[in-house]
């Protein structure tokens, strides 16, 4: 807001206008309703108040008036709600060319890695005017990922992706706090998202590791052997993996699952919980083998058989990987 009266932290996202434009109409309807009681409460008391010589006598509810006067404050409340769960449904509504970022919270500090493998930590580089998705997850607590000069917050869980974005409108180093009580040192652990404009962050990015996210993930998804059963044909004995991401997923109970990032996450370490149509339940959890990095990765190249044909995958991706009723792995038990 003003630097004579900071009541307000800065804005940098293009959310931020919006929330602080919610929080001020609330603040004002709040003044209002608060001047219409009191004055109302002191207009009727001096109107009705004691005077010698005058008998006190009942006077009778008027139901106009009182449904009068319950409408119209909840139709005034009810603008609260709509407005707030517009906003809300866009916070939570990663836009699709968004560029993902994956963040591992720990105690106490905030671990980012970016898709072209670039790490840091306590810092996020971002360029201004782009949607940048952040997912989640952390290594034990629970964490809360906060950027008051975007107007967002979310809480970062151990085993799973919680998801957020944003897109940055101003270049200047804003403060990231954890907003969830994490042990000693909660307090501290905070760092900067660093918003660069676009021709300085393209250099900051060419200064990282040429290894991307995804190249590390098949390189792991070979070493660990996942290659032997998840083929790129029909005779693996586990589904084939090219072009399953965001798509529904028939599973042996008959339920259908949307193949996202905590579907491809919970695969890797929990393989039973949820079992493809066809396959047998013969996968070993790899709970305690990958770190949470490894896992982003193993999930970022999992997303990437679907985008790109460089994998030599991309003439297999329409095919069903087993069809339902015909399972093609009858011989593994
Ligand atoms: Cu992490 Cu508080």
């Amino acid at each position: 807001m003003s630097k004579y009266l900071p009541l307000w932290p800065d804005s940098a996202s293009t959310l931020s206008g919006q929330v602080d434009a919610l929080y001020i109409y609330l603040l004002l309807v709040a003044g209002v309703m608060t001047t219409l009681i009191f004055l109302a409460v002191a207009v009727l008391a001096v109107k009705y108040r004691r005077k010698p010589g005058l008998q006190a006598h009942q006077i009778e509810g008027s139901t106009i008036l009182e449904i009068t006067w319950s409408i119209i404050p909840f139709g005034v409340m009810l603008t609260f709600f709509i407005w707030g769960a517009v906003i809300y449904f866009q916070e939570r509504t990663p836009p699709a060319d968004a560029t993902e970022v994956y963040v591992v919270a720990k105690q106490w500090m905030w671990k980012v890695e970016h898709i072209r493998g670039q790490r840091e930590i306590n810092e996020l580089h971002v360029p201004v005017g782009q949607n940048v998705k952040l997912i989640m997850t952390s290594q034990d607590v629970i964490h809360s990922f906060y950027v008051p000069a975007f107007r967002i917050k979310q809480d970062v869980l151990p085993g799973r992706y919680t998801t957020m974005w944003f897109k940055a409108t101003k270049p200047g180093v804003y403060h990231l706090f954890c907003a969830e009580y994490c042990g000693t040192m909660h307090s501290g652990m905070g760092g900067s998202i660093v918003v660069m404009e676009p021709q300085e962050y393209a250099q900051w990015m060419a200064n990282g590791p040429a290894a991307p996210l995804q190249e590390t993930g098949r390189q792991l998804f070979a070493s660990l052997g996942c290659a032997t059963c998840h083929r790129f044909d029909t005779q693996g004995r586990g589904p084939n993996l090219a072009g399953i991401y965001n798509k529904p997923v028939l599973l042996d109970d008959g339920r259908t699952v949307t193949a996202d990032d905590n579907y491809i996450r919970e695969s890797i370490l929990n393989p039973t919980a949820k079992i493809v149509s066809g396959f047998k339940p013969v996968m070993p959890t790899f709970q305690g083998l990958v770190s949470e990095e490894q896992l982003n990765a193993l999930v970022a190249y999992v997303k990437s058989l679907s985008q790109s044909p460089a994998t030599g995958t991309a003439e297999l991706q329409n095919q069903p990987s087993a069809p339902p009723g015909q399972p093609t792995n009858t011989q593994v038990q």
